[in-house]
């Protein structure tokens, strides 16, 4: 059922007796009754849904359950202390006569076990909740089926809300849980859900398709399952969690186009976009959204230096105090990972040494003493810069082996065929008005190249980083940085515990990554130290489809259940994701008017290889599938 299908059938919905009625003057009309588990057993266990479904399996009823949560903050306020005394009292006081009720009882043994969870486990709270939708071209027959589902949850010491009045509230509310009408929150509030710390929460799910959306932020998706609308709240100020992303999947497998989606999605709630683009597919989304397109491409020959320091900040807070201070070591570090990354492995200490002291004979000759802030931004010789660096080196290398040995390393970057690498500074740093910028780091034509973007993009991120520090101190906008390709930034262990070191400290700056690969194996054990405490410390997972042995390592390290897994390998082609936030799954595609479309779709050479890509991959599993 499409969308708009789902809007045109509510409109013209009818009540009739206790259920509604779909098509009611033709012949194909068909019977809707909607209910909600209004109290569950209390042990619930994974299948507990699956009971519902497999009861009309047999005769012309359809069944469909549907599982919503929205996070919920219980505030443990004098109103709850006072519900949790009195409930405490009645069951201290009990007396023959006067007997207290089981309600009471349970009552009070859930708001002990949901405090505890809180605040003993740390536990998130949820609303769930569990709609049943039954469906027949038979009113008796419908009329039957609720009368035995009824029977079966009271056995089950469940109960349900049958809405006797309301199925047309019910039946909207069961699918667009989501939209912001008022209405829907006047009729959540009378019949709430059930309260569940996230343990409980997961029993339910993910075993049954449900929404993990909560109605704020940014739109992410679709529901695989209904097309309801999902919004995620990742770019909330107020919130103290870092809302970090990972987008795993194939390549053509739809995570640029997904976080091409999310990057509009951002905008319009006002977060400003950095993108690092490496194959040149941003160009016309950046162009279209008004952004700007900053071209440090190898082609370019534009970059930035990494001797640059990033801007003093004005000294607002105790992170704008330390920032200040560690400038100076931040660019040396930047100078090493730089080197470091040219090289394509590491450096050994020797070499390391000579790098080292040609630094410091640069600071030295421009006049900055490490000791004395004042003398970092203005020069009193020769500025540093990386060309002066390799001019340094060079001499050094006339008497130290290891400079020489370093110098033959890198030389072809300043005099051989790769010298366009850094050809021309780009030094401007900062854009104010522009609502997207989007680095564009080079073209992945080779493994050589892999290189080149991994060193572009590493040089970049501190031109990010002085923007989205300049954003946070002009005020309350949030900044997110998109890093599509991002396993160029985990090319080894220094460029990974860097980029680890960004993820774990952006949110201070109110920021947020976004980092997307169709490399996992960077990401997990047997690749760096910095791309597992990135995975391990991201909240928020997009899996697409991938093939089974990228997806066998990613449930070798992760605990996802394998019905997840199951249904991850079934999205061949699909665009179809599965998102993983607060421990839950849901199932999404986004989907985009025709008319923006165009503006996703990865174009001309990288389209061909996609192409031929999954068409190898289809063949695969047709083989596997024999
Ligand atoms: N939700 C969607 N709706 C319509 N088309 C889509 C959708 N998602 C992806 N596509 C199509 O699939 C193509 C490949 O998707 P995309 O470029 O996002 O893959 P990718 O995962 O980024 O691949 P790579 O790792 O090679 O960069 C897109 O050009 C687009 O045509
Ligand atoms: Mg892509």
């Amino acid at each position: 059922m499409t969308l708009t299908n789902v809007e045109k059938i509510v409109k013209n919905l009818k009540q009739s007796e206790d259920e509604i009625v779909i098509n009611e003057n033709s012949s194909q009309a068909t019977y809707v009754r909607t209910v909600l588990i209004r109290k569950f057993p209390s042990t619930v266990s994974a299948g507990f849904l699956d009971t519902i479904d497999s009861l009309f399996e047999k005769g012309n009823i359809q069944v469909r359950t549907s599982l919503e949560f929205a996070p919920t903050k219980l505030k443990w306020n004098r109103s709850m202390k006072w519900k949790l005394k009195r409930l405490r009292n009645n069951l201290r006081n009990e007396t023959e006569t006067e007997m207290i009720r089981n309600e009471e009882v349970e009552a009070l043994e859930a708001l002990r076990g949901l405090k505890d969870a809180q605040f003993k486990k740390n536990a998130k709270l949820f609303d769930i909740w569990a709609y049943v939708k039954l469906s027949s071209t038979d009113e008796s027959e419908l009329n039957a089926a609720t009368r035995t589902l009824v029977e079966l949850l009271e056995n089950l010491d469940a109960k349900v809300e049958l809405f006797e009045k309301e199925q047309i509230q019910a039946f909207q509310q069961s699918l667009l849980i989501n939209s912001k009408n008022k209405k829907g929150k006047e009729f959540l509030e009378k019949y709430y859900g059930l309260l569940a710390h996230d343990s409980a929460a997961s029993i339910l799910y993910p075993f049954i398709h449900g929404n993990i959306g909560d109605d704020q932020g940014v739109y992410i998706g679709n529901r695989a399952e209904d097309n309801q609308f999902t919004f995620l709240d990742i770019c909330n100020p107020d919130d103290q969690d870092a809302k970090n992303m990972i987008v795993l999947g194939t390549t053509g497998s739809g995570k640029s186009f997904f976080m091409k989606v999310l990057a509009v999605g951002l905008m319009i709630a006002g977060v400003k976009v950095f993108v690092f683009d490496v194959d040149g597919e941003w160009k016309e989304i950046c162009e279209n959204v008004g952004g700007v397109y900053v071209d440090q491409s190898f082609q370019s020959g534009k970059y930035a230096d990494p001797f640059r320091l990033l801007p003093w900040l004005e000294e607002v807070d105790k992170d704008c105090i330390q920032h200040n201070k560690e400038r100076l070591q931040k660019s040396i570090e930047t100078v090493h990972r730089t080197l470091e990354l040219l090289t394509g492995g590491s450096v050994p200490d020797d070499e390391y040494n000579a790098i080292d002291r040609t630094i410091m004979q640069l600071h030295e000759d421009a006049g900055i003493e490490p000791n004395d802030t004042t003398t970092w931004d203005k020069f009193d010789g020769p500025k540093p810069t990386i060309h002066r660096f390799y001019e340094q080196l060079n001499i050094r290398a006339e008497h130290d082996e290891a400079a020489y040995r370093f110098k033959e390393k890198i030389t072809r970057y300043f005099e051989g065929t790769q010298r366009k690498m850094f050809e021309q500074e780009d030094d401007q740093l900062l854009y104010e008005d522009a609502p997207m910028v989007v680095y564009h780091l080079g073209q992945s034509i080779n493994q050589k190249d892999d290189r080149v973007a991994a060193v572009k993009m590493n040089l970049a991120f501190d031109q990010v980083w002085a923007n989205i520090q300049h954003i946070k101190l002009l005020g309350e906008q949030y900044s997110a940085v998109i890093c599509d390709e991002g396993q160029r930034l985990l090319f080894n262990e220094t460029a990974s515990d860097y980029v680890y070191t960004l993820a774990t400290t952006i949110r201070k700056w109110n920021g947020q990554i976004i980092l997307g690969t169709n490399t996992p194996e960077v990401l997990l054990k047997g690749g760096t130290k910095g791309g597992q405490g990135l995975w391990e410390n991201t909240p928020i997972k997009v899996f697409f489809w991938m093939e089974e042995s990228a997806l066998t390592n990613i449930t070798a390290h992760t605990n996802i259940p394998s019905e997840i897994v199951e249904f991850i390998d079934t999205q061949f082609k699909t665009n179809v994701f599965v998102l993983r936030y607060n421990q839950k799954y849901d199932f999404l595609k986004v989907h985009v008017p025709p008319e923006e479309e165009v503006l996703y779709h990865t174009r001309g050479l990288k389209k061909k290889a996609q192409t031929e890509f999954m068409e190898k991959a289809e063949e695969q599993r047709l083989q596997r599938a024999l």
